[in-house]
């Protein structure tokens, strides 16, 4: 199997159940320029979903790009949720806003610009009620301190998921010197070691290769 077959599965699924497949926001993000390192359409609905099981109504993102992700997870909190969003390049910001007022959820989402790990101490000085889940899929060798960011500004019960820890099997490998794989592992032992969590990786195949998402649930165990 590979990755054209993964693709013509998720165009399947997207044709049969998940819908999606003609969005506008990943068409103004290829128009934009802009990566094309979105969730994919089934991705983006597990997320809706998990957010919408979770009762999710404060969700906050690290990594916006265009607003894909961040898309899904606003139409997951509903008209009186909010969604948290970081992103460091402005000019992805600009396209995500656009995307998201198209979308109908502009008003729910709060786009905050620059390096994650400086907002991040902004919004905890503004003692924010606690997020209900916490979606990280930014720039990967900072996954480790995301989630412990993440630790503070949640509450037992709440959901943190990264993305990406798989990287085409890396992860398994020990001695790799690739920095991404080195960060998914130190984040999977941080959740390893952390009581006041437990996690699972589900690993994912699809029209963006192999990966996978790291699935945390905050306890109260201290
Ligand atoms: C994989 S993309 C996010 C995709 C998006 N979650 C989606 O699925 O539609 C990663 C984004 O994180 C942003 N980014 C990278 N480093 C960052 C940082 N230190 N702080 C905030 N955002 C960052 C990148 O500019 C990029 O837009």
């Amino acid at each position: 199997m590979t990755t054209s077959d993964w693709a013509e599965v998720d165009r399947y699924l997207v044709d049969s159940l998940v819908g999606d497949g003609d969005s506008p926001t990943l068409a103004a993000n290829a128009a934009a320029g802009l990566p094309a390192i979105d969730v994919s359409p089934p991705q983006g609905k597990f997320l809706y979903l998990i957010a919408k099981s979770a009762r999710a109504r404060r969700v906050l993102e690290i990594g916006t790009l265009g607003g894909y992700s961040t898309t899904w997870l606003a139409r997951a909190v509903g008209k009186e949720g909010q969604v948290v969003t970081f992103e460091y390049e402005p000019e992805h910001a600009e396209v995500a806003r656009a995307n998201l007022d198209r979308a109908g959820v502009g008003d729910r989402v709060d786009i905050r610009i620059g390096a994650a790990l400086d907002n991040l101490p902004v919004l905890a000085g503004e003692h924010p009620e606690p997020f209900d889940l916490v979606f990280i899929d930014a720039d990967k060798a900072n996954n480790a301190n995301y989630v412990r960011w993440a630790l503070k500004l949640t509450r037992p019960g709440s959901v943190i998921i990264v993305d990406n820890v798989v990287r085409n099997g890396g992860i398994a490998n020990a001695d790799s010197t690739d920095a991404a794989v080195r960060a998914s592992r130190e984040v999977i032992e941080l959740i390893a070691a952390e009581p006041r969590l437990d996690g699972t990786v589900l690993q994912t195949v699809g029209g963006k290769g192999w990966d996978g998402f790291l699935y945390a649930l905050v306890s109260d165990q201290d």
